[in-house]
């Protein structure tokens, strides 16, 4: 059975009084046990998150690493250093680490290597940008991003990773891929799983969907097949709006 996950992504929002008064909002919340809920405070809030939800059933994650494992890195974070404060989940290759700070596929391959090597989760995080689905080649561009990014990985490593795929004009820009946009990619992405791997693991891998998920569309795309739930950006930095969100699986 593929879990059912929602993952808040808090970009670089909240500082820490913020951070913990969202945090509290969340805690007041109904959780359902069927869905794995997380949230990813930036960086200066992750130890007093993972303080604050060590009684909750809510995982911390960090929003990127490092790949190397320490060194002349100046402003960088290494896996081991998240690991030392109990975060032991990452988002990778988020579009706007791709777009604004120059995250390739190749990088982010090693980036997956040093998480996997440290028994970290990774959520890892593809899509296309609106020039590729206008020139119909979304579907060569995912391909591409997890074979080059993802596919070097062992058939065991598969159970420590998380798809998401977040087709880029559809990211913090109210435009949403459609319920049958969102399902025909996830059945793709499963479809290549199972060449490149197996059908077991396409079957197992939970595939979330991000790009302006509210409460208002989020049953509609969480209702397809091959959709098993949501990265969230913007709704997530509000608790009630995170929480029916969460609460949208049908
Ligand atoms: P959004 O962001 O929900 O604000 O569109 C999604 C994301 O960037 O993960």
């Amino acid at each position: 059975m593929r879990k059912q996950i929602v993952a808040g992504n808090w970009k670089m929002n909240c500082d820490l009084a913020e951070t913990d008064a969202l945090l509290n909002d969340l805690k007041k919340q109904s959780i359902p046990d069927s869905t794995h809920v997380m949230v990813a405070p930036t960086y200066t809030n992750l130890q007093s998150a993972v303080r604050s939800l060590e009684d909750s059933s809510i995982t911390v994650a960090a929003q990127n690493m490092h790949q190397s494992e320490s060194g002349a890195f100046t402003g960088e974070i290494s896996a081991a250093m998240l690991q030392s404060i109990g975060v032991d989940h990452v988002i990778l290759g988020h579009s706007e680490r791709r777009a604004y700070f120059g995250e390739t596929n190749e990088l982010l391959a090693e980036k997956v290597t040093t998480a996997l090597n440290h028994n970290m989760k990774v959520i890892f995080c593809f899509g296309e940008e609106l020039v590729d689905r206008q020139h119909g080649r979304e579907f060569d561009v995912v391909k591409d991003q997890l074979k080059y990014g993802l596919f070097h990985v062992s058939e065991s490593d598969w159970q420590h990773i998380i798809l998401a795929y977040e087709p880029v004009w559809a990211i913090g820009t109210g435009e949403t891929a459609s319920p049958e946009q969102a399902q025909e990619m996830h059945a793709f992405i499963r479809k290549t799983l199972a060449e490149n791997y197996s059908p077991s693991i396409a079957e197992e891998v939970s595939i979330l969907y991000g790009g302006s998920v509210k409460p208002g569309n989020a049953s509609e795309i969480f209702g397809k097949a091959d959709v098993d739930g949501g990265l969230i950006g913007g709704a997530s930095l509000d608790a009630e709006s995170f929480t029916a969100i969460v609460n949208a699986f049908q």
